[in-house]
């Protein structure tokens, strides 16, 4: 397997050459009390390099820097004209360095080099459609019935420092969420990436230094999350905090977001179900079950984890798709012929593994998948794609968020009963419907309590469509006008003219 390895871009050679600092207030800083943590290659469980633990202390500085950059400086009050000519730079940047960040992303957290050179490329699309809206963020005139001569209108005002968390699944585009939208409306940012992947949020803040923003704009403290990230959530000088990962810490931070009343959006975990009809167009449908929950080898929050086949079809479909799954290559990211890399660390791994035991105990048949056991795949974090059948709702495997390439897999017999299926979760992020009846399509769509349903595709995004979940799935939507709402408040003012 090593001799097809594509080999490491050399400014990513360079990156990774010395130990990294953090940004805070325009500076490359250590932490303050001096403590490091490294970062690993789950393909190999090599160390990369080793970064600043931040924590309480460094969360109150970069704070007190995005506090004073707000309150004092020249970002919220920039014309927005500006602010958009620094995004736009800072998405020519991106592009610049595409295969640098591309490559640091597949060291750092195992993706295959194809899925994060995407990734790298819809990072600066973002940034781009983002910058768009600096300038179109408007208030209305509103015509008031109380007496007298009013004049009464609102403003859209940024809401002030942003405290960003964020997960390791896709770190290079949820660091881009998290910057593109609150920075165009004119908010400061305090940004703490997963401990697993800090190195290309990193990249970023140089970037974000080369495009010119002013200093204490976007702070980036690298630390672990009940340290760092309890810290930038508890902070009362904190407005906003912004969260991607597990629905168990987003509930943590419901709670201490509360300290101040801050503005709490959510995008958590999900279970979500892809529902194939029996005329469905057969091989479409394959591949988009299969791509659905393999993508990124499963670590993906809107991941088509639950199958639902109409039962006319579902003996022969299960069949190709375990014959499909078999397909997929598994191994290093920068194999250029990997499909699924490895999970993104050896807990990530035993809490997957955990789950195929749980659902053989529960009754569920592995038609395909399971351990790795090639021994040059023995040293990272690899997971077979796995196939689940005989699962019912009601099993773990079908409730619990697993995060890992495994699909349990059921039979249903008509619309109405897998509409009652699809939404027996906790969750609400995503769901799939493949079927060449447009009427089903409408009607299943509408009745799925998600906040994205795809059509025979699955996992589009894009930055003009507002993405974010039902339920337990979250708060809140990005991208779109939605993150406009999201990142502002509103301002009502009343002018007695008379
Ligand atoms: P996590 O939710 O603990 O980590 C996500 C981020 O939250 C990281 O930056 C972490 O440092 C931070 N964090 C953790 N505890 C915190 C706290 N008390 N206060 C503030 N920030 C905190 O996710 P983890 O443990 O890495 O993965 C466990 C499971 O979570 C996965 O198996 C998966 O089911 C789910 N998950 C879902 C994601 C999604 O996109 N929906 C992304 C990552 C994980
Ligand atoms: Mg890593």
């Amino acid at each position: 397997m090593s001799t097809t390895l594509i080999s490491l871009n050399s400014k990513a050679v360079k990156f990774t050459s010395t130990p990294k600092n953090m940004l805070i207030n325009g500076q490359w800083v250590e932490a303050a009390s001096g403590k490091r943590f490294e970062t690993m290659n789950p393909a190999n469980g090599e160390v990369i390099t080793s970064v600043p633990e931040g924590d309480k202390e460094d969360i109150n500085r970069a704070v007190a820097a995005a506090r004073i950059a707000f309150d004092e400086g020249p970002w919220p009050k920039m014309k927005p004209a500006e602010r958009a000519k620094l995004l736009f730079k800072f998405a020519d940047l991106i592009e610049e360095n595409a295969e640098e960040l591309s490559h640091l992303e597949t060291l750092d957290n195992g993706a295959p080099v194809n899925f994060t050179a995407g990734m790298a490329s819809s990072a600066a699309e973002n940034i781009r459609y983002h910058a768009g809206w600096a300038t179109k963020i408007t208030g209305e005139t509103i015509p008031v019935s109380v007496p007298g001569n009013i004049f009464n209108y609102t403003r859209r005002e940024p809401i002030g420092v942003c405290g960003q968390i964020i997960p390791w699944n896709a770190p290079l585009l949820m660091a881009v969420w998290k910057l593109a939208a609150p920075l165009s409306v004119g908010n400061t940012v305090v940004l703490k990436p997963a401990e697993n992947t800090p190195l290309t949020a990193l990249r970023l803040g140089e970037l974000i230094q080369e495009a010119g923003f002013p200093d204490g704009v976007v702070n980036i403290v690298t630390g672990f999350g009940q340290t760092a990230g309890a810290a930038l959530t508890a902070h009362p000088d904190v407005d906003k905090i912004a969260f991607t990962g597990s629905t168990a810490v987003g509930k943590q931070i419901m709670q201490a977001g509360a300290v101040n009343v801050k503005k709490v959006s959510l995008e958590l975990g999900g279970k979500s179900a892809h529902i194939i009809f029996a005329d469905a167009d057969y091989d479409v449908a394959l591949r988009n079950a299969a791509n659905a929950i393999f993508m990124n080898s499963g670590q993906v929050c809107v991941a088509g984890s639950r199958l639902f086949v109409e039962k006319k079809i579902y003996d022969r479909f299960m069949s190709d798709l375990s014959e499909y799954t078999k397909n997929y290559r598994v191994g290093d990211g920068f194999d250029r012929s990997t499909v699924l890399g490895p999970l993104i660390s050896e807990k990530q791994k035993n809490r997957v593994l955990n789950y195929l035991d749980i659902g053989q105990r529960e009754g569920a048949e592995l038609l395909v998948g399971g351990n790795t056991t090639a021994s040059d795949l023995a040293k990272g974090h690899y997971v077979k794609p796995t196939v689940l059948a005989n699962v019912t709702n009601d099993m773990r495997i079908a409730q619990e968020e697993i995060f890992g390439p495994v699909v349990s897999a059921m039979p249903f017999d008509d619309i109405d009963e897998v509409i009652k299926l699809a939404n027996k979760t906790d969750y609400g992020l995503g769901g799939g419907i493949c079927t060449t009846d447009v009427r089903k399509a409408h009607k299943v769509a509408h009745a799925m309590k998600t906040g994205n349903v795809w059509v025979n595709t699955y996992s589009l995004l894009d930055p003009a469509s507002p993405f974010g979940g039902y339920k337990q799935s979250g708060i809140g939507r990005e991208n779109g006008s939605a993150s406009i709402d999201m990142y502002t408040e509103i301002k009502n003012v009343w002018i007695n003219l008379d």
